[in-house]
């Protein structure tokens, strides 16, 4: 699809035929980029975008079974190299700011991966059927997962101790802890706080990412100190966007990236090796 060139302001009156591709972004700076259940371009548009680039797929179950079952598939099928399962949103949070601004997707942008999967009900802003996700997920859904895909299986939405030990069990290779950017449930730990306690419980049975409120290169240099493998960031990405589309979004990540190797040089790190918890001094509080 031949893409126009960026609109001047962010009104909601963007052009139709205009959509910033993330991942074009991502490969550039050759970084990886998380493709949504929820994005508004297809996971075809998305691998086109940017063959070759480092990406991975988030799901949310649906509770027509079939649909995630597709979605897998065709995430497999199109050069997706992992699967990312939410866990933190079996039901969408109370957005208070979504709400008091009236927010919904402007009308020439669709659930794309979803289309038709939910035909005749379009009940929600969102052109999805409410509650159509599965707020009955359980553990043993990730071996639902594995019977899908050969994917590695990674799970977002972890905070404690004790749920990065039952994903491990389970078989999980790798866990995002994420609070959803505080979007889901209001007075949820920080995901800074949670990280210790995750990466001491998984002991290196999977790898262990964070994201949430990473916004300054010495923000990746704490939890990588912490034990992250690598951080992943999300509003700062849409920012960028807003600003200058993909341009502006790898101003963003070239930012993230200069700060961060400044933070390990003033720590008197030489190269990600070095960094380690000795760079972090806690609160004795
Ligand atoms: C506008 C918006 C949309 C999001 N959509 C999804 C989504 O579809 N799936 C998901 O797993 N997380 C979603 N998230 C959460 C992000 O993946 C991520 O966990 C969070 O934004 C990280 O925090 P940060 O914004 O402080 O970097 C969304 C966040 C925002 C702000």
């Amino acid at each position: 699809m031949e893409r126009k060139a960026q609109p001047e302001d962010c009104s909601n009156d963007l052009d139709p035929d205009y959509f910033p591709i993330p991942p074009e972004a991502a490969k550039a700076m050759n970084t990886c980029y998380i493709a949504s259940t929820y994005s508004t371009c297809t996971l075809e548009e998305i691998s086109a975008a940017a063959p070759g680039g480092l990406r991975w797929f988030q799901l949310y179950v649906h509770r027509n079974r079939e649909v995630s079952k597709n979605l897998v598939q065709r995430a497999e099928a199109s050069g997706f190299q992992a699967l990312v399962l939410t866990a933190d949103l079996p039901y969408t949070g109370r957005r208070r700011d979504d709400i008091r601004n009236g927010f919904r997707l402007p009308p020439h942008m669709k659930l794309k991966n979803l289309e038709g999967a939910f035909e005749g009900d379009d009940s929600s802003e969102y052109g999805l059927p409410p509650n159509s996700l599965d707020a009955s997920v359980t553990w043993n859904d990730i071996y639902w997962l594995r019977s899908l895909t050969q994917l590695p299986i990674i799970i977002k939405g972890i905070l404690t101790r004790e749920d990065a030990e039952l994903a491990v069990r389970h078989g999980v290779q790798g866990i995002i802890v994420s609070n959803h950017g505080g979007r889901q449930l209001d007075g949820g730990l920080a995901t800074i706080d949670a990280l210790v306690e995750i990466v001491e419980a998984v002991q290196g049975r999977a790898e262990v990412y964070l994201d949430g409120g990473i916004r300054k290169g010495s923000d990746i240099l704490k939890a990588l100190a912490l034990g992250a493998k690598c951080v992943f960031i999300g509003r700062p990405a849409l920012w960028g966007l807003a600003y200058k589309g993909e341009e502006g979004l790898q101003d963003v990540l070239r930012i993230l990236q200069d700060e961060f190797r400044l933070s390990m040089a003033l720590a008197g790190c030489a190269s990600v090796s070095e960094i380690g918890p000795h760079l972090v001094q806690f609160s004795k509080l």
